[in-house]
């Protein structure tokens, strides 16, 4: 835990009394702590305590003094946030994205993983909208440590208690070291699609946006690795610092990227959706309206995925997609032999929820020695999760 930067986020509950112990159990172990409080937490557990112990000012309001507090990069100063405990009114303000305090907009703005530690009393526990709040929040990828059995602040026992402030130490200790499978290792991950110019304003394009691409370059960038990520154009990007963006705009461009990294890299995820023809000729001048149709010739381009099959080490790890729209089993089995791959990630655009247009996605992993396995319909960073699961067991 040395050095590692922690902040805490302290919501209005009983349990608020437990944090002071695990500040000082986090700054034993020589972690750098930080404590954000709602309002709330303040009637529960001191600041000043809090701020003693964890040698930084805490934060409750959004500006004080006339200045703003920076929320933004709290949460990026930190490798974890742990929410606990995580009262029922601020995970279901978690949930739905409401940002009227300062620990909701970190939370909001966290690029870091983020841990939630519930506390309860034990019929607010079983209602089925905390309980779906709960799901809304592992679907966003944060990591969820049980409550406990035992005694509750009404004096009835039961489920809701807090996990105890040693119990959410070890949570974290054990994710922060676990969260390094893949330290040393590089990786090159495509993402978006590819824009194929037909003159000097227009384009043949398609609609992915990219999110799926960088949600795979942000978790192997979790694990420790080193990536590069090859991005067509795209309104979205990642500020991870183990991920070094090269823009690309054409199949051309996005192949010439891959072939100058592929060699050095571990693990390479093509997840762009790339076009496979391409006009045979730009044109110098906008193409003139004239009666009659248009024949456009278009020629292939050349099948990144395929190429780095062919030229792929016996220590690399060749992932691509598989996006159908029908006989997807077949067609993304007959992707995974012919492109030489090591896995298949297929999508169907028939689930509801999968695909381009969604934050969601369901896919089929399938492994080239027989393995399967099908998510259920989830985050793009949980499915993300996923499969940079899958490419650890693959390479251990
Ligand atoms: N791919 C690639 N280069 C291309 C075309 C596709 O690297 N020129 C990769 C994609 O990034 C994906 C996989 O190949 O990982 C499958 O892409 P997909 O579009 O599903 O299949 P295609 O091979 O293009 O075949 P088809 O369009 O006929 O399904």
């Amino acid at each position: 835990m040395k050095g590692k930067k922690i902040l805490i986020g302290v919501c209005g509950s009983i349990a608020a009394y437990k944090i002071p112990e695990l500040v000082r159990l986090f700054i034993k172990a020589d972690a750098e702590v930080k404590v954000v409080l709602t309002p709330a937490a303040t009637q529960f557990v001191s600041p000043l305590v809090l701020a003693t112990l964890s040698k930084h000012n805490v934060g409750v309001e959004l500006s004080s003094n006339h200045e703003w507090a920076n929320h933004v990069m709290l949460g990026r100063w930190a490798d974890i946030m742990l929410v606990a405990p995580a009262s029922v009114n601020t995970i279901a303000k978690m949930a739905t994205g409401l940002c009227d305090n300062l620990l909701l907009s970190v939370y909001l703005s966290a690029t870091c993983p983020i841990m939630v530690a519930p506390a309860m009393d034990e019929d607010m526990f079983n209602h089925p909208s905390f309980k779906q709040n709960l799901a809304t929040l592992q679907s966003y990828g944060n990591v969820i440590v049980d409550s406990e059995h035992g005694e509750l602040a009404s004096g009835l026992i039961g489920y809701g208690r807090m996990a105890e402030p040693i119990t959410l130490f070890q949570h974290v200790a054990h994710f922060l070291e676990a969260k390094k499978k893949l330290k040393g290792k590089k990786a090159l991950v495509t993402a978006g699609p590819t824009y194929e110019n037909l003159d000097p304003v227009r384009f043949i394009g398609n609609y992915s946006s990219g999110k799926m691409g960088i949600a795979i370059a942000e978790k192997l960038a979790d694990e420790g690795c080193e990536v590069t990520l090859v991005l067509g154009p795209s309104s979205l990007k990642t500020n991870h610092p183990l991920v070094t963006t090269i823009a690309v705009r054409s199949a051309a461009d996005m192949y010439e990227a891959c072939m100058a990294h592929f060699e050095r890299c571990d693990i390479a995820v093509m997840s762009a959706a790339v076009a496979d023809y391409t006009p045979a000729s730009v044109a110098d001048e906008k193409i003139k309206k004239k009666d009659g149709e248009l024949q456009l010739t278009l020629t292939k381009t050349k099948d990144i995925l395929k190429q780095l099959g062919t030229i792929k080490k016996e220590h690399q790890r060749l992932i691509g997609f598989a996006l159908e729209t029908s006989n997807e089993r077949s067609y993304a089995l007959n992707k995974l032999t012919e492109k030489n791959a090591d896995m298949i990630v297929m999508n169907s655009l028939k689930e509801e929820g999968a695909g381009f247009a969604h934050d969601t996605n369901k896919v089929t992993i399938f492994g080239k020695n027989g393995t399967e396995y099908a998510s259920t319909l989830k985050s793009k960073a949980a499915i993300a999760g996923d499969i940079v699961q899958k490419i650890i067991e693959s390479l251990s």
